[in-house]
């Protein structure tokens, strides 16, 4: 299964006696092999000696044996690629450490110690981002998961707690300002121009939750007064080029402090709350204690910089970070294998924020959306596993869709099966009973069982289960009423070949089509293989409507007449059901397309018609507002429909899907003009209504452009004009370069000019710049990003650089599976660049070439060459190997 990397044979193999030795396998690493560590570290003083390219820390560690462990007197503290410039031992020199691989292990005579530590490190030359690293002047760490031990020694593990005190030093002119977890203590100056700051934060955390920032920052300053009346000062921190650009994260902030009083009962614990913007980083934030650290891109925003798409996503992950607070840092987890602990809650609990402040269908929509072009294809190929793993080689691989939303859809079941009191109970009592612990994802259900009065003994399944399930409807007329047959089967996943049934809450009405009668809502328990249930019906045609508001996180297969489907996606009353009724209709049209088969199942002119009529509909609707209204025109998106197909062929499913764009642009050309000229006339506020506008009217460009490409480059190219005027925001100015980018006009030259040279000092707009090239629907759009890849602008240094290029390509369906396989090459030479210098960002372009059994077989073997030159490269990181091999295994 695994790519063997050492020779089988123990005395070796000939041939390679002359070569270098091979790394070893990393490790497998098993959550059954869970053991409480041997020693306990209450307290923790580290003192911060600050330069850009050197850093040394002088790390004090009391430690006591832990009466709740196997006794040992060996302390394993945790390193990579650390040094220990001194041990002491109660203070005395002790020279009888020795260094087992990255780790220093120091053999303690008594049941207490205090153990201090020197290490040295260069910030400057962190190009993983893990650990504490220079971005643009200033330093700041990222110790999850496994990021502390390149700082200092550790035991570098979730469930060690300890209370933090800091001390940093260093020259005031590069590093005025100086944060860290906590309070501050004191401060003052030193010599020679440094000067100090000490914290400390009186709460017991893990050493992934510990940060440091030290830095020339401009910060906007606010409070909020919490629940019980206390003061919590709250900063944002950016680089002085971003000033004025915080003020909607900030509002975000105290909306979701408010929020998580008012829904979950939590307060704030800290006097001071602070949030960094940085502009390397892998991932999107960071949720350390009273010092959340954040990329750029999940801070800033201003109307000429940001779409609204951005503004959203700030406020969620805004909202995200800071309910950590409760749901990961007041409560951590005990290990790596129980992330979705604190990943799946805390999403459920970002996702039911944004909800409130703003449309909540809508909200489902785009995350169901996310959940299946995401996860779904994660869960149905190489790299599935369960919300809650049994091994890994490297954690940062398991940062997935799967651990963060389906953990987040798996605790939105609970909520939906006891109803949002009985599950707000459960919390509470999750809360209140594992409040300063390391806990599991067995804990949480324990306690959701226990206050919210649930029965979770076979629901437990969808922690270890991995896999969507597959869950079949069948509707048939009995006397009075309908029979429904619900089944469920969950494909096999790799080293899980036997499924069990798992429980499925499904949301249900039978409406009338013939009477127009719509049906009430009713919640079932599908739990078994098979089950039949009959409801009661009067009238001719009833029409189920199932999974509404996508109660359950599984696929449903039914086999609903393009009619019922027609008046599921023009009048259910559950927006979601709409919605969902809308995409079957297209992806039943497309995917016969695809097939080639007898489109006249589909009815008129192969079930474009009644598409076309469903959206002349939605077009017309006035019982929906704009935002609504864009979801319903948003066509299922081609990763989607190639997960439907055991096997797909992405160019004959592009060419389908572009074929009925071009179609119903055609066919509702009027409408969608009068669409587009409704939106333009109204204003640039950032009011439901302004921004529904906006969305419809980039949707309405979308299909004029595959129906009529030449009006819709004078639009799009007037679009673009308009937004660059007084007062325009950068939703419609992306909406209208994206869509010229698509298309051979000459104003597409012009404008992607004119937007580069608007915006050539805000980097996050560069990204975009660079990310709507590589996703346009140009024919040259790969020639396109080779050649971007050579711009002076373009670094795989940075994450969001890199990403804006090449995720955006990957995305790119068409382009990145060009039939030659140019794409997938272009994809291979970036993780063999990007390997050496960051791991954990090169081994996410790794999952797009692991999909190769569902592609068809000449694109597939190009997929797999791919793959087999990455794994073939000599010193690959663990974390590329791990991906590589699991998706050629
Ligand atoms: N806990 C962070 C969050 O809020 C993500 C940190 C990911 N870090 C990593 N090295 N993979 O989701
Ligand atoms: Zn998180």
């Amino acid at each position: 299964m695994d790519i063997a990397r050492t020779p089988s044979t123990p005395d070796g193999n000939p041939h390679l006696a002359d070569a270098p030795p091979l790394p070893p396998t990393p490790p497998m690493i098993l959550r059954e092999d869970y053991r409480p560590f041997g020693w306990l570290v209450p307290n923790v003083r580290l003192d911060f000696t600050l330069g850009l390219a050197e850093t040394t820390v002088r790390a004090d560690l009391q430690v006591a044996r832990n009466p709740a462990a196997d006794s040992t007197p060996v302390l394993r503290l945790n390193g990579d690629g650390l040094n220990p410039l001194e041990v002491l031992v109660d203070g005395a020199v002790m020279n009888s450490w020795v260094m087992e691989g990255p780790d220093l292990l120091v053999t303690l005579p008594d049941d207490a110690h205090t153990v201090t530590i020197t290490t040295r490190i260069d910030p400057a030359a962190n190009s993983q981002l893990m650990g504490l690293y220079a971005s643009g002047g200033m330093l700041c760490t990222q110790c999850e998961a496994e990021g502390f031990r390149r700082i200092t020694f550790f035991p570098d593990r979730p469930d060690v707690l300890s209370t933090y005190r800091v001390r940093m030093t260093g020259p005031r002119a590069d590093f005025p300002v100086l944060l860290s977890n906590g309070d501050l203590v004191g401060s003052g100056d030193g010599a020679d121009g440094t000067h100090w700051a000490e914290w400390h934060d009186p709460w017991p955390k893990p050493s992934y939750l510990f940060a440091l920032v030290a830095g020339d920052l401009m910060v906007q300053r606010d409070s909020f007064t919490t629940m019980n009346g206390r003061e919590v000062d709250l900063g944002i921190y950016v680089r002085a080029e971003d000033e004025g650009r915080t003020d909607h994260a900030m509002q975000s902030l105290k909306r979701s402090m408010k929020w998580d009083e008012e829904v979950f009962g939590r307060e704030y614990d800290l006097g001071i709350f602070n949030i960094v913007a940085v502009s390397d980083f892998n991932m999107g934030a960071m949720e350390n204690k009273g010092l959340n650290v954040f990329n750029t891109k999940y801070v800033l925003a201003d109307p000429d910089t940001a779409t609204d798409g951005d503004y959203d996503a700030v406020e969620g992950v805004i909202a995200h970070e800071y309910f950590h607070n409760w749901s990961g840092n007041r409560i951590t987890c005990r290990d790596w294998f129980q992330l979705s602990l604190k990943e799946g809650f805390t999403v459920l609990r970002d996702q039911l924020f944004s909800q409130d402040m703003g449309s909540a269908p809508v909200k489902r929509i785009e995350d169901v959306r996310v959940l299946r072009s995401v996860q779904f294809p994660e869960d149905s190929g190489p790299l599935s596993h369960p919300i809650r793993p049994d091994s890994f080689r490297e954690i940062s691989n398991f940062y997935t869709a799967t651990v963060y939303n389906k953990g987040a859809e798996v605790i939105r079941m609970m909520r939906t099966m006891a109803g949002p009191e009985r599950f707000r109970a459960g919390c509470d009592l999750y809360f209140q009973r594992h409040d300063g612990e390391a806990a599991t994802c067995e804990d949480f259900v324990r306690a959701m069982e226990d206050g919210a009065g649930l029965d979770l003994r076979q629901f437990r399944r969808w922690y270890s289960q991995a896999g969507t399930p597959q869950v079949r409807v069948a509707v048939a007329s009995v006397e009075g009423g309908v029979e429904l047959t619900l089944s469920q089967t969950t494909p096999a996943t790799p080293g899980q070949e036997g499924k069990q049934a798992v429980p499925i809450p499904l949301k249900l009405a039978l409406h009338d089509r013939a009477t127009g009668t719509l049906g009430e809502e009713t919640l079932l328990m599908l739990t078994g293989a098979e089950q039949r249930v009959t409801l009661p019906h009067d009238g001719d045609a009833p029409v189920l409507s199932v999974n509404r508001g996508f109660s359950a996180p599984v696929v449903i297969r039914r086999d609903l007449a393009p009619d019922d489907l027609v008046f599921l996606a023009a009048r259910d009353d559950d927006p979601f059901a709409r919605y969902e009724a809308m995409q079957d209709l297209v992806v039943g049209h497309l995917l016969s397309a695809v097939r080639g088969e007898a489109p006249e199942k589909w009815g008129a002119e192969g079930g474009r018609a009644a598409i076309r009529d469903v959206l002349a509909t939605v077009l017309a609707d006035d019982g929906i507002d704009d935002l609504m209204r864009g979801e319903l025109l948003i066509l299922p998106g081609e990763t989607y429909l190639a997960e439907q197909l055991p096997v797909a062929d992405p160019g004959r499913i592009h060419t389908a899907r572009e074929a009925l764009k071009g179609w119903l642009g055609q066919a509702l050309e009027g409408e969608f003009l009068a669409l587009h000229h409704r939106a333009s006339r109204v204003g640039n506020g950032f009011d439901a209504e302004a921004k529904g506008a906006r969305k419809v009217k980039t949707q309405a460009l979308v299909f004029l452009a595959a129906g009529n490409p030449g009006l819709a480059a004078e639009l799009a190219t007037a679009q673009y004009d308009a937004s660059c005027e007084p007062g325009g925001t950068m939703t419609d100015r992306q909406g209208g370069l994206l869509v010229l980018a698509g298309l051979d006009s000459p104003a597409r030259t012009a404008r992607l000019l004119d937007f580069y040279n608007r915006h050539q000092d805000n980097p996050l707009v560069i990204d975009k710049w660079f990310s709507l090239q590589a996703q346009s629907l140009h024919r040259n759009a790969l020639a396109h990003v080779q050649a971007l890849a050579q711009h002076p602008d373009f670094t795989l240094r940075n994450p969001n650089r890199a990403r804006s290029l090449f995720m955006a390509f990957v995305g790119n369906a068409n382009a990145f599976h060009a039939p030659g396989g140019e794409g997938y090459r272009m994809i291979a030479d970036t993780v063999l660049a990007l390997d050496p210098l960051n791991p954990q960002t090169a081994a996410r372009f790794v999952p797009p070439l692991g999909r190769w059994r569902r592609i068809e077989p000449g694109r597939a073997a190009l997929m797999r060459e791919q793959l087999e030159r990455i794994a073939a490269a000599p010193r690959l990181s663990r974390d590329t190997f791990e991906q590589v091999s699991r998706s050629l295994g």
